[in-house]
């Protein structure tokens, strides 16, 4: 039986497009191996958002061509936003490669493992789509739900609309159908994913065309499936219906990520988000005043062409009265072919990295004081597994989606309640409320 060893970078769609990979794998009788360097071919699903992406994964490489070179028989593929962005270059680049394909087309993959070729191929075309593939799932309970492929944005930083492609939206029966068998399967969670995920439905045909809320409400609707997430919405498209639909359908959770990228609304502007700080900070007091009790998440960069001191004050501005659960900040980093990367006065490095500490410090703070209101409380926990830094506790994440590490007898994959005693940035701590105690 031939091996391989596939490592992933990069967001939840390419750890669900790994997923697809294995479970294409596993059909051509392929099983993991443990190490890379037992493997007969070396796999790679590669990220190119920023710099550090990139960084990584060439050192990675480094690695695969020492093993390329002990024994030539291997096959070395790469696949993702890094291949897709330089397509046939990487051979030139790399010459020990031997296949590299974009996000669109893994099922090309199997096509090149069957053929035998002894020429070394790319396919970077923009017309499968890896959700109609089997997948192996990395766990039990549960499970990523690709909505859609692509971005229709030009946000003027991003490298992902030419890697993955104009939007496509699933079909909804096809939708329901795979949650279904997912539910079937004992998956208890569902995180439905997205680049927009709120602007799902308006590129399918009239006769099938449901928008985002609709498609959470007919997924709601399917018996057995506990919670639905979903990942990331856009400020833009972020409507009543879907704050309407957090407050009605009881699956769907009380978290929203809410991507701000800048509390400036010149820079917001300059980034192309198409909306302003204003009313950005609309749609968080419709989410406060209608779902009080609703976590929010962010994504902001750092450092952005032209950003002044007064622009990132008005994002710690927006941090501070937003307060956000929890945060990833990133430094802006210039990518090839996007607009940004050419615009002038680009932030020295420095004046980012002392931007960030003052950032990260203000996004902790606030989201420990965010964390208290769980204190005293009971909350319902998805066991994921025991404790990192104590397996003698349980961990799970509880549905405004903090991570709670506590004290218990349930098994993963069970839905048990926790009482909160203490709270950190990071996580909740308590102990799980057992049911001869809650009638007590
Ligand atoms: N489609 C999603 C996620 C895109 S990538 C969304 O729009 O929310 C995840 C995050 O990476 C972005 O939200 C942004 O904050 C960050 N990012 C993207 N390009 C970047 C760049 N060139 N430099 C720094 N951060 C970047
Ligand atoms: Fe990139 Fe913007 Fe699309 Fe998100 S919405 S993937 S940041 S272009
Ligand atoms: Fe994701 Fe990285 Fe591509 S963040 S969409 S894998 S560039």
């Amino acid at each position: 039986m031939k091996t391989f060893h596939l490592t992933t970078f990069g967001c939840q769609m390419n750890e669900h497009d790994s997923e697809r990979m294995k479970g294409m794998l596993a059909g051509l009788g392929y099983r993991e191996a443990a190490e890379r360097d037992g493997a007969d071919l070396i796999l790679f699903n590669t990220c190119s958002i920023r710099e550090n992406a990139d960084n990584r994964f060439i050192t990675h490489l480094g690695e695969a061509k020492r093993l390329k070179r002990e024994e030539p028989s291997r096959i070395v593929g790469v696949g993702g936003c890094w291949a897709q962005s330089v397509k046939e270059e990487v051979f030139r680049r790399y010459p020990f490669v031997d296949v590299a394909f974009g996000p669109g087309q893994i099922h090309r993959l199997a096509e090149f493992l069957a053929s035998d070729s002894l020429t070394a191929q790319g396919y970077f075309e923009f017309e499968g789509f890896s959700g109609d593939l089997p997948m192996r799932r990395e766990r039990a309970f549960q499970a990523w739900l690709q909505i859609s492929q692509g971005c229709n944005c030009a946000c003027s930083y991003c490298i992902v609309p030419s890697t993955r492609g104009r939007e496509r939206s699933r079909r909804p029966a096809d939708l329901i159908e795979e949650a279904q068998t997912l539910v079937g399967e004992g998956v208890r969670e569902i995180t439905l994913l997205g680049q927009n995920v709120n602007s799902y439905g308006r590129d399918l045909g009239k006769e099938e065309r449901i928008g985002f809320s609709e498609l959470l409400r007919e997924l709601d609707g399917i018996e057995g499936l506990d919670r639905i997430r979903y990942t990331s919405p856009h400020p833009k498209d972020m409507r009543e219906d879907v704050i309407e639909a957090h407050a009605t359908l009881d699956s769907v959770c009380e978290h929203i990520h809410l991507p701000l990228q800048s509390g400036s609304s010149d820079v917001l502007k300059r980034m192309r988000r198409t909306y302003g700080r204003d009313r950005y900070l609309d749609r968080v007091a419709m989410i406060r005043e209608r779902l009080p009790d609703c976590s929010l998440t962010t994504d902001i960069i750092v450092g952005f062409p032209g950003e002044s001191d007064r622009d990132f004050e008005e994002t710690l501005e927006v941090v501070e009265e937003v307060g956000y659960d929890g945060a990833f900040t990133f430094l802006f980093s210039p990518r090839r072919g996007t607009e940004a990367a050419e615009l002038p006065d680009q932030v020295p490095h420095p004046v980012k990295k002392e931007r960030m500490a003052r950032l990260v410090e203000l996004v902790q703070e606030r989201a420990t004081e965010r964390a208290r209101r769980f204190e005293g409380k009971t909350v319902e926990v998805l066991i994921e597994g025991t404790a990192r830094r104590d397996p003698g506790a349980l961990r799970g994440r509880n549905r405004q989606n903090r991570t709670v590490v506590f004290d218990g007898t349930g098994g993963v994959g069970q839905l048990v309640e926790v009482r909160i005693e203490a709270t950190t940035s990071q996580s909740l701590r308590g102990t799980e409320v057992l049911a001869s105690r809650t009638f007590a």
